[in-house]
């Protein structure tokens, strides 16, 4: 890997994922556009996301990321966005009640538009046409029009970013997050089921906690820490024409960030080490994040945390492992040995839903409520095997009430995939099920995965 690094170092190694643009001058002028429009995040909010991080990597904090797995130009709502920071914050606070740390909140959201295929074009019938790349590429219907890339969305993507971020900080710092509306998150739907009632009873327990509190003469009220919470954005850095346009100098430091978002990852497809995504995330200030596959071995880890973290920096490098359920406890366990004993003081993070994908019979992408959970239950199994902390998990949810992914509490199966299965791309936990997971978590991870 070369020395110096610019933003536009990682043109000159492979980059995997990148859509073909039918035209160039197009594509350049769209991405000149975004360079000209202000960042969407400050590095100062970056630098305090790595030190929350750095928290978890210690073992004293937790790391809930959360969101969709693309977000969708159609979908575009204040109440869709709400209802996504319903969940989280449901999530945030069972976690945080019952483990009784910190817990570090990251949205898949406000950017989380692209995605990686395993083919670059689609087959139907004697059609062949680009795959869909999310819509911040092309559209998903399989047609000619929809599916030719088209460099206007890159800006349009930025836009959607821009609002859904301006959202995120009025419902996170105006009032909505207030703990005292702990029980205004509890959605109808919720609220009817055994999660939903599990859920009242922590509400009621937190209350109860503000009324001690508050009879003991403190100001809940005008308190910060109780009526206000930190909702940092993230997406995988995929495109990495946009994430260049939108890296900057901080005035401060000197320092190049990615100011489409606090947290970057790497994807599954996309970590090989030569290559332009690992070039393009190592040189910026922003905390990143690598998917690791259960194809992973121990040296080619190590290299990548040495090539993503030289100066090891504590929450700079957050490792998101999504092994599948069946093989995550063997195969984490020597990557959880080798970077502990190489010194890298990174975050665990665990992803349960890219491994545990496949076909129902009826031909719905689905992941099983059962397998997620499995997958947690191992990751908790191998950090206490290892002595190192199960520092987070990160889920593809959604607020709203889709029948995307079977069991649960609500027993989804395969024949209700049909009802409500709306998805872009992967399966998504509803409500329920992102609830029920939060409190099995915290009871995994307390019990040591026993
Ligand atoms: N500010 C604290 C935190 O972010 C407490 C808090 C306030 C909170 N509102 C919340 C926690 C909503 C979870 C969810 O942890
Ligand atoms: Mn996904």
């Amino acid at each position: 890997m070369s020395e110096a690094w610019t933003p536009s170092t990682w043109q000159h190694h492979p980059a995997g994922q990148q859509p073909e643009w039918p035209d160039t001058d197009e594509l350049l002028r769209a991405l000149k556009t975004i360079a000209t429009y202000p960042p969407l995040v400050f590095a100062g909010e970056a630098r305090s996301l790595q030190s929350s991080l750095a928290q978890v990597a210690a073992g004293n904090a937790f790391l809930l990321q959360a969101g969709d797995c693309a977000e969708s130009f159609e979908e575009f709502s204040a109440d869709n966005i709400r209802e996504k920071l319903r969940v989280i914050l449901q999530m945030a606070v069972v976690l945080t009640y019952s483990m009784g740390v910190p817990v570090v909140k990251i949205g898949r959201i406000a950017g989380q538009f692209a995605k990686p295929r395993s083919s670059p074009t689609e087959r139907q019938g004697d059609d062949e046409l680009p795959s869909f790349r999310g819509h911040i590429v092309n559209g998903a219907l399989f047609e000619a029009g929809a599916r030719r890339p088209d460099p206007e969305r890159l800006v349009q993507a930025y836009h959607q970013s821009a609002s859904t971020l301006n959202l995120v900080r009025a419902f996170t710092k105006g009032g909505f997050a207030d703990l005292t509306r702990v029980h205004a998150w509890n959605q109808e739907f919720v609220a009817s089921s055994p999660e939903g009632r599990r859920y009242e009873q922590l509400a009621a327990e937190i209350e109860r906690a503000l009324n001690f509190m508050r009879a003991c003469g403190i100001d809940t009220e005008g308190h910060p820490a109780l009526s206000a919470v930190d909702i940092y954005t993230s997406h995988e850095a995929l495109i990495l024409g946009y994430e260049e346009s939108l890296t900057r100098q901080d005035s401060l430091t000197n320092r190049w960030y990615d100011c489409s978002a606090h947290m970057l990852w790497i994807g599954e497809r996309t970590r090989d080490l030569g290559g332009a995504h690992v070039e393009f995330l190592r040189g910026v200030g922003n905390p990143i994040g690598c998917k690791v596959g259960p194809t992973m071995e121990a040296a080619e880890l190590l290299s990548l945390c040495d090539a993503l973290n030289p100066a090891r920096i504590p929450g700079r490098l957050t490792l998101i492992t999504r092994m599948g359920a069946d093989h995550v406890e063997a195969r984490l366990r020597p990557l959880l040995r080798a970077v502990t004993d190489a010194g890298h003081p990174v975050v665990w993070a665990c992803d349960p839903m890219h491994g545990n994908t496949y076909t129902s019979p009826n031909g719905h992408k689905t992941r099983s409520f059962d397998a997620i959970l499995g997958e947690v239950e191992g990751f908790v199994r191998a950090h206490g095997a290892e002595g190192t902390w199960p520092g987070g998990i990160h889920i593809e949810l959604t607020g709203d009430d889709v029948t995307e992914c079977v069991g649960g509490g609500d027993e989804i199966s395969d024949d209700d995939l049909d009802n409500r299965y709306e998805t872009m791309c992967d399966p998504r936990l509803n409500g329920r099920q992102s609830l029920d997971l939060a409190f099995r978590t915290a009871e995994l991870i307390r019990s040591g995965g026993d």
